[in-house]
């Protein structure tokens, strides 16, 4: 087995799943105003710190997805941030685009930008200890989007990365996110989807990746948010593995899915019909932002130090999503 392969299956076998704290800082800016924070480096780093040493790093997070700015900060214990997730068992990874920015040719779509540097910044996060990395493509629906440009530049884009990344010993995630913003149905994101994941395996391809050493990070099949056909959590739960069942090659280990909008409880639920129906020899994992830190962050604004507090509310949210990967999840668990 390769190397990769073995990073890989740590990160998302067992029912581990992911945890995605790397919100941009004007992201987390975003996220810690909303709920009253100001948003510093050391609140930001106070919070995500609180998460990255409570106990289910050990059993539930196989790996953290970092900003570049707490990738290099240090601990409140004095350690770095790579050796806190590591001693804790899990492992650090770090987001490597540097955002979507309008698309030149279709200026209403995105096309994500990072690959210019890209190997010396990734020599440099290797050596800081990272073992994985991230790169999100985003695609909007409507009638005419996604575009072909949109659909062929950002796989592009991300084949380009997933290859750079390999040369340097890590883990691509591979991520194109189909957003659940608008009116569009679940049969809309099912062909969208697929169109987009399709060309990304076929880009992959050709860029001569290896698909055992990926991680796939899709939506889940969902009508828009502001749709008047909205589907059951069971129907979204068979079309998101029809979906994959039609598009991922064999290869690849493991999927882990991106929150993307869902409620901390929807994300769970639909995880575990998922894994309950999953006929495929895919692992079926989590890599939720959102859908992880949400209740935490709400608790933790209204009392900044109350860390085992804030790290008894993450702690269940993950055993849930471990649960779930494993299709082991039922309400009655969830306090
Ligand atoms: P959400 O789970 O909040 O969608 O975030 C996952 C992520 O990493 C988006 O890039």
């Amino acid at each position: 087995m390769s190397e990769l392969n073995n990073i890989a299956l740590k990160i998302i076998g067992k029912g581990k799943g992911i945890l995605a704290a790397d919100e941009s800082t004007g992201t987390m800016t975003k996220r810690l105003e909303s709920v009253g924070v100001l948003s510093t480096p050391e609140n930001r780093l106070m919070f995500r710190e609180a998460l990255f040493s409570s106990t289910s790093m050990t059993d539930c997070i196989g790996g953290v997805i970092l900003y570049d700015e707490t990738i290099k900060q240090i601990s409140s214990k004095k350690t770095k941030i790579t050796e806190l997730i590591s001693d804790m068992g899990s492992l650090p990874g770090i987001k490597v685009d540097t955002g979507a920015k309008v698309l030149a040719g279709s200026p209403d779509e995105k096309i994500t930008e990072g690959l210019d540097g890209l190997r010396d910044r990734l020599k440099e996060y290797y050596k800081i200890g990272a073992k994985f990395t991230k790169w999100r493509g985003v695609y909007n629906i409507t009638k005419d989007f996604p575009s072909k440009l949109a659909i062929s530049s950002n796989a592009h884009a991300l084949a380009r990365y997933s290859a750079l990344v390999q040369e340097c010993y890590m883990v691509p995630i591979v991520e194109p996110e189909v957003l659940m913003d608008g009116e569009h149905s679940a049969e809309d994101c099912y062909e969208k989807t697929s169109n987009v994941i399709e060309k990304c395996f076929e880009e992959l391809i050709s860029h001569k990746v290896d698909l055992k050493g990926i991680i796939l990070k899709p939506n889940m099949i969902l009508a828009g948010n502001k749709s008047k056909n909205k589907i059951s959590n069971d129907e979204v739960a068979k079309l998101t593995l029809k979906c994959l069942k039609n598009c991922v090659p064999s290869e690849v280990p493991g999927i882990a899915f991106l929150s993307g909008g869902q409620s901390e409880l929807e994300a769970t639920e639909n995880l575990n019909l998922i894994n309950k129906y999953n006929d495929t020899k895919f692992i079926m994992s989590y890599s939720y932002g959102r859908a992880l830190q949400q209740s935490a962050l709400k608790f933790w604004s209204k009392d900044i130090k109350d860390i085992k507090g804030t790290q008894k509310i993450f702690n269940h949210r993950a055993k849930m999503n471990t649960l779930a990967a494993q299709g082991n999840w039922s309400k009655g668990l969830e306090i």
